[in-house]
């Protein structure tokens, strides 16, 4: 599919939501997170086309969009995992990009991140996993003991609903609920002031979905972070995010209130939110 046939319907960019005339004045707040023109091709195919998003301090923001729409090259581009081809990504209005490579990495040591699964590493009992962060060596030197570590493990855990003990297993003997809840543990040990959930409740039942949003909404509150959840859970986007975006055909093609998701207005939004068959989208059905 190249990009070309990957966006009939899709607004000019004179008729995009987020023009730049629209970036907050000077009377605005900074946005945390502000990403502009944001570009990244993988071989032929064009993943993100000039994405334009920002996420204002201490709000949840949700990114909607079909599968391989490019919605976690975003967040991994946010994160440093994934190089941009063009663009800019600010972080309390400095463009992460282009600071110079220690204060980038201490920018981005300020983010928490769940990944799509879970991501835990299997060699290391569950209490390691989650006090990660916490015991990465500084200059040759671990940040805390491994008995505080574990000690600040525990508690972390509890935060989740998980007891103590379980820090004592490995990975592979949780289920899914739990391996999400230790994934959450481990993104907020740092208490990060930015926290990124990919998919946090794919593959998970609809009641173990609404514990784990519970908790994600738990979390963010008590830490006063500013998130971003990518999700094609609308149950889970109506329940975390205060603002939500639709990314199609590379770029951010709606963004409203999350509440408005299943009524926006917009054709492709609500083709998407309500599941229709029919509709502006058509190319996914193609292939
Ligand atoms: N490291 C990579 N190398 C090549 N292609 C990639 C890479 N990461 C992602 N892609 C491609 O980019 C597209 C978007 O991927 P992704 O962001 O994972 O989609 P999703 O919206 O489902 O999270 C997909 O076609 C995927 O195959
Ligand atoms: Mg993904």
């Amino acid at each position: 599919m190249s990009p070309a046939d990957a966006v009939p319907g899709v607004p000019s960019p004179a008729a995009r939501p987020r023009d730049a005339e629209q970036r907050p004045g000077p009377a605005s707040p900074t946005p945390k997170i502000s990403v502009r023109g944001l570009r990244k091709r993988f071989g032929t195919k064009q993943v993100l086309d000039g994405v334009d998003l920002d996420v204002m301090p201490g709000t949840s923001m949700v990114v909607i969009g079909g599968s391989g729409t490019g919605k976690s090259v975003l967040i991994k581009s946010i994160l440093g995992l994934v190089t941009p081809d063009e663009g800019t990504i600010e972080i309390d209005g400095r463009d992460i990009l282009r600071l110079p490579r220690g204060e980038r990495e201490a920018t981005r040591a300020r983010i928490g991140m769940l990944f799509q699964n879970g991501a835990l590493f299997d060699s290391l009992p569950v209490w390691e996993n989650v006090a990660f962060a916490l015991l990465a060596h500084t200059r040759g030197r671990p940040r805390i003991t491994r008995a505080a570590a574990r000690a600040r493990a525990a508690d972390i855990l509890a935060q989740v609903g998980l007891s103590p003990s379980v820090g004592d297993l490995s990975p592979a003997e949780l289920s899914g609920g739990m391996q999400k809840r230790v994934g959450l543990a481990r993104a907020i040990a740092a208490q990060p002031d930015i926290l990124f959930f990919d998919e946090p409740t794919t593959g998970l039942d609809p009641i173990m979905g609404a514990v784990i949003d519970g908790l994600i909404i738990d979390c963010v509150k008590r830490l006063g972070s500013t998130a971003v959840a990518i999700t094609h859970d609308m149950a889970s986007a109506t329940r975390i995010g205060d603002r939500a975006a639709m990314l199609f055909g590379g770029r951010i093609i709606w963004e409203g209130a999350a509440r408005d998701l299943l009524a926006s207005g917009n054709p492709m939004v609500e083709q998407f939110t309500h599941g229709r068959r029919d509709g502006p989208i058509q190319m996914e059905l193609r292939r």
